[in-house]
């Protein structure tokens, strides 16, 4: 069968020989005991990387968030974060459903929500208001087509969060994204947070898990969430091997994606009728279908019948993403099929 080019997301990604044989050769132990010495170590290493005095393993990007977002409120407590932000469209309405949370989505810029947009809607203390308790932010914002968030602007919503008693959790799936995008390290970008979820399971490409970090206490707090949650994990040292071996081998290496995904961009700037809907910073291309070019589902058949795979990604957009699993070549090949689609 001839090569699929899967650009749906940096989630298809599949573990390597060497991150199996990491996986394979894992010392483990029952990490709902502590026992776990693969977890212990990527917990330290972790915290360490981002300058925070601790962290804990979990099994995805939604339940990192969840957990943070449970550890630091209170039910009826509110979150302001932006409208196109994953806590607030993708995760099953689980702040509200999990934590009793009251979400106040404000229209950011491009998925950036800015300490100015953001202070007009903290909660004067009133017995009818709910208590404003969390600002949530997003690096690399995956709606807005892989923003890196501006250091300075993270930096001004910290200081009004600490003028305002507020906490700040910074939802960092990609995290490892915005660094390499940026310059600006894990630890500057997590001293803007008081809580960081990061993923392995995205660009980093490990099969599976993400972490929370904080401090002690909020660690500790957040160990029994993770158990109310079902998030409990026994031998789990097998997914932290991979995960300690994504950071490895697979950080730097996020610069051949972010190339990569300029490229794309490039192919699809070339073509008449198709419109990059913002500009390409990471690893993530969404770009707007021309209706003269046929709808979005009509195009994501053609390219599925060439083996390139994308997602629709809200109206007239298409999504794709590269990752460690296509090549330049491949976004080349994927140039090709766009220039011939457009010309049919
Ligand atoms: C920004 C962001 N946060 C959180 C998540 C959730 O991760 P998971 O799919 O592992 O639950 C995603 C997933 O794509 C994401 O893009």
């Amino acid at each position: 069968m001839a090569r699929i080019i899967d650009l749906r997301s940096d989630t298809v990604t599949r573990p390597g020989p060497q991150m199996r044989r990491a996986i394979a050769e894992a010392a483990v132990g029952d990490d709902v005991f502590g026992d776990d010495p693969t977890v212990i170590a990527l917990e330290e290493r972790v915290a360490a990387l981002m300058g925070k005095e601790a962290s804990l393993f979990v099994p995805s990007g939604t339940m990192a968030n969840q957990v943070a977002l449970a550890s630091i409120s209170s039910p009826g407590d509110e979150v302001i974060l932006d409208r196109q932000s994953h806590i607030f469209n993708y995760e099953v309405a689980a702040a509200a459903a999990l934590s009793g949370l009251q979400v106040n989505p404000l229209d950011g810029d491009r998925g950036m929500i800015t300490a100015e947009m953001i202070e007009p809607h903290i909660r004067a203390a009133n017995v009818h208001h709910p208590v404003t308790k969390i600002i949530a932010i997003e690096n690399t914002h995956n709606r807005a087509g892989g923003r890196v968030y501006p250091i300075e602007e993270m930096r001004a919503i910290k200081r009004l969060a600490g003028r305002c008693g507020l906490i700040v959790h910074l939802d960092g799936a990609r995290l490892a994204n915005a660094v390499m995008a940026s310059g600006v390290s894990f630890a500057d970008y997590a001293s803007c947070a008081d809580t960081v979820s990061m993923c392995f399971s995205k660009g980093l490409g490990a099969p599976i898990g993400s972490i929370v970090v904080s401090t002690a206490e909020t660690i500790r707090k957040a160990r029994r969430k993770r158990k109310m949650f079902g998030g409990g994990m026994r031998q789990v040292g097998i997914l932290a091997a991979a995960a300690l071996y994504a950071l490895d081998n697979h950080i730097e290496r996020l610069r051949i994606d972010h190339e990569n995904a300029r490229r794309l961009g490039g192919h699809i700037e070339a073509v008449d009728g198709l419109e990059l809907a913002y500009p390409v910073e990471s690893n993530i291309v969404v770009f707007r279908v021309h209706p003269r070019l046929g709808t979005v589902e009509a195009l994501l058949a053609s390219l599925k019948e060439k083996g390139i795979l994308a997602i629709p990604f809200g109206a007239g957009l298409v999504r794709m993403v590269t990752h460690l699993d296509v090549n330049e070549g491949d976004i080349a090949l994927v140039g090709e099929v766009l220039r011939a689609v457009k010309s049919r």
